[in-house]
C-alpha cells in the first residue's frame, strides 16, 4: 500500500452527509458506522420528531390537529447529543432516549410530521445542530430541505418485506418494545412509509443530486461499505 493509500481519510471540517431513506433500511446503522469512520458527528433527526411526538402523546392532543400541535411545540425544547451508538435525546431537559423507540411513539412521529409548522420548527433546528459540520445526519428531508447543499448525499432504500423484517429483529434486539409479530411491524411500516411520501411538505424522496443505494439484497455490512465507498467517492479522499 501506497503512503497515500494508508493515509487516515480526513474529510474537511464543514463536511454535511445526508443519509435519507424509508424505516428500515438502514440508515442508523450506516450513518453510525459513517460517523466513525470518517470522524463526523452522528445526527439522527428520526429522534426529535419522536420526542416532540412523545410529548404530544402525554398531552393527550388530538395528533390531526395542527393548532394545539404548533401551540405545545412553541413550548418545548428539543436536544440531541451525539453519543457512541446513539444519540441522547433531551425533551425539555429530561433524558427520553429510552423511550421513544416503542409502535405507538413511531407512528405518532409520523403522524405529527405531517405539519408545515412542525417541519419548519425541526427544520431550524436541525440547522443550527448541523450549522458547524462534521455531521452525518439522518432523516427523510435531510437532502432536499434541510442541507440541500451537503457534500455527500446518499438515498438510502430497500425492499418493504426486507425493510419489516429488519425493524422486526432490531426490536427484538433492543428490548423495549412490547411482543410483536412480524407482519404488525410490517404493516405499521407499510402505513408510515404510505404517510411519510405522501405528505404534501417535504414527502421523502431522494434529492436530484443523491446516490440512491438500494440494500434489499446486501447484509448491512455490505450496505456499510458500499456506503463508505461513495462518501470516499464523494469527498476524494
Ligand atoms: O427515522 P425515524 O423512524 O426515527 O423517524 C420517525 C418519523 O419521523 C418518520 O416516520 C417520519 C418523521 N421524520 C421526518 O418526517 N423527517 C425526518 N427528517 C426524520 C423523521
Amino acid at each position: 500500500m501506497s503512503g497515500e493509500e494508508s493515509r487516515i481519510p480526513q474529510p474537511r471540517r464543514k463536511t454535511i452527509i445526508a443519509i435519507d431513506g424509508p424505516a428500515g433500511a438502514g440508515k442508523s446503522t450506516i450513518a453510525r458506522h459513517l460517523a466513525r469512520r470518517f470522524g463526523l458527528l452522528n445526527l439522527e433527526t428520526g429522534a426529535m420528531y419522536r420526542a416532540f411526538a412523545l410529548k404530544a402523546l402525554r398531552a393527550a392532543l388530538p395528533l390531526e390537529e395542527s393548532a394545539g400541535l404548533k401551540k405545545l411545540a412553541a413550548e418545548t425544547s428539543i436536544r440531541l447529543e451525539p453519543g457512541g451508538d446513539e444519540n441522547r435525546v433531551l425533551l425539555d431537559e429530561e433524558d427520553v432516549t429510552g423511550l421513544i423507540r416503542n409502535p405507538t411513539v413511531t407512528d405518532a412521529a409520523s403522524r405529527v410530521s405531517i405539519f408545515p409548522a412542525i417541519r419548519a420548527w425541526m427544520v431550524r433546528l436541525q440547522q443550527q445542530l448541523g450549522a458547524e459540520g462534521g455531521v452525518v445526519m439522518e432523516g427523510r428531508d435531510i437532502g432536499t430541505v434541510v442541507f440541500p447543499h451537503a457534500e455527500v448525499k446518499i438515498f438510502l432504500d430497500a425492499a418493504p418485506e426486507v425493510r419489516g423484517q429488519r425493524r422486526f429483529e432490531q426490536l427484538g434486539k433492543s428490548g423495549r418494545a412490547p411482543a410483536v409479530q412480524p407482519e404488525e411491524v410490517i404493516r405499521d411500516l407499510h402505513a408510515r412509509d404510505e404517510r411519510d411520501r405522501n405528505r404534501a411538505d417535504s414527502p421523502l424522496r431522494p434529492a436530484p443530486d443523491a446516490v440512491l443505494l438500494d440494500s434489499t439484497d446486501m447484509t448491512l455490512e455490505q450496505a456499510v461499505a458500499a456506503a463508505e465507498a461513495i462518501v470516499a467517492a464523494k469527498l476524494k479522499i
